[in-house]
């Protein structure tokens, strides 16, 4: 396979075979170098440079690269500091009440669900998870939980644990059939899957930078669709949240009219930046290409896999299916394997009891191949 990054971009690529994207990925090198020019512009220099007038603007090129993501306008794009700051923030701003429900999944991160939870544990609305079986969620019957009390569906585009993907479009017509809004957690899909908020109306999404977009901890971003952008009150308020920043008027805030309203504070904007940098970077690449590349690395993984007897815990079926790829081997540990990869200098996470391989634009076949051979020597030492 022709690779689609040049050595530049990530460096240390080469150094080891790093299978983790889903865990923290390799940050592009371009993202690296903007945040420690931020950082250390203004650790010498304060805000001599970093001014009034950069604080302000500091976020529209993020907005620029994020629409471009997601094919939306500048507008709707919020930026923050992670993901769950965002979606905590959506959460109080929807604020579902008692008798309505959210609807989730079983096996959905953590933070997904929680900052949904947190506004059930004041409002009294009811959060409904679908049932999952070894590990997999019938998408039937995240849909069998919506009904006319349903305010919202929030998923993950793909599960962390094992990669099960959920087709948008249907879900997103699940949802609206009942007047819900429909909410996507893309931080294990965004920078890796085509996503268009247009075409699979989505009403809010949200998007961490430290995974697929090969960006920093620390930043995230959040669309948020603009019918909705009138009625909501964000549910974290700071001096950014007032229309003219500098107003600096503590008796009124008057939001601004995009999704901006969802930016309240300062944060390390460095972050920010960096996080632009990257997507700016996926964009020029192409996530279609960036699909299909990572489609193609997964594809050899399993094959290799598979004739090795492993037990794939991921869902193979196409609809699916993403480039993780989770599997473990029968009468062998899990953990042990995972601790000798690493001596080997091969880079995975054990979730939900399966190793999970998680490869992205920066791999190749060849780090592929090299995994498979130290899977051989492994299970053959520890079985
Ligand atoms: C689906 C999903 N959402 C959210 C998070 C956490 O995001 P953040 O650290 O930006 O809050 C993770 C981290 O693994 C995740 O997998």
């Amino acid at each position: 396979m022709n690779s689609i990054t040049a050595e530049k971009d990530f460096p240390s690529a080469k150094n080891f075979v790093y299978l983790n994207a889903a865990n923290v990925s390799l940050m592009y090198s371009g993202a690296k170098n903007g945040i420690q020019d931020w950082f250390e512009d203004v650790a010498l220099n304060g805000s001599n440079n970093f001014d009034d007038n950069a604080e302000q603007n500091v976020f529209k090129n993020l907005h620029l690269a994020a629409a471009r993501l997601i094919n939306t306008s500048p507008d709707n794009i919020a930026a923050g500091s992670s993901a769950t700051e965002l979606l905590g923030s959506l959460a109080w701003a929807v604020l579902p009440t008692k008798n309505q429900n959210v609807v989730s999944t079983k096996i959905v991160f953590p933070s997904t669900v929680y900052p949904w939870q947190r506004v059930a544990n004041s409002t009294g609305c009811e959060i409904r998870l679908a049932k999952e079986k070894n590990n997999f969620v019938d998408v039937d019957d995240i849909i069998d939980l919506i009904d006319e009390n349903t305010k919202v569906v929030c998923i993950s585009h793909v599960e962390f644990s094992n990669g099960q993907t959920f087709d948008l479009d249907l879900l997103s017509e699940a949802a609206h059939e009942y007047d819900a809004l429909f909410v996507v957690d893309a931080t294990q899909s965004a920078g890796a899957i085509p996503i268009d908020v247009n075409k699979s109306p989505i009403d809010a999404l949200v998007a961490g930078a430290y995974k697929w977009l090969c960006g920093p901890f620390g930043a995230a971003f959040m669309y948020v669709a603009p019918h909705l952008l009138d009625q909501l009150e964000p549910g974290l308020v700071g001096f950014r949240s007032h229309k003219n920043m500098w107003d600096l008027d503590a008796s009124r805030i008057e939001y601004p009219q995009g999704a901006e309203k969802f930016e309240f504070s300062t944060m390390a904007f460095g972050c920010a930046i960096g996080l632009t940098q990257s997507i700016d970077y996926l964009n020029t690449i192409g996530i279609k290409n960036i699909f299909q590349y990572n489609k193609g690395l997964s594809n050899i993984l399993l094959e290799g896999l598979r004739s090795r007897n492993a037990v794939i815990t991921s869902p193979l079926e196409k609809k699916y299916s993403s480039s993780i790829i989770t599997a473990h081997f029968d009468g062998v540990d899990t953990e042990e394997i995972i601790k000798n990869l690493k001596i080997s200098q091969v880079f995975v996470s054990n979730r939900a009891g399966s190793i999970r391989f998680s490869p992205h634009l920066y791999n190749t076949d060849v780090d592929i191949q090299a995994t498979l051979v130290e899977l051989d020597k492994i299970i053959q030492i520890v079985s």
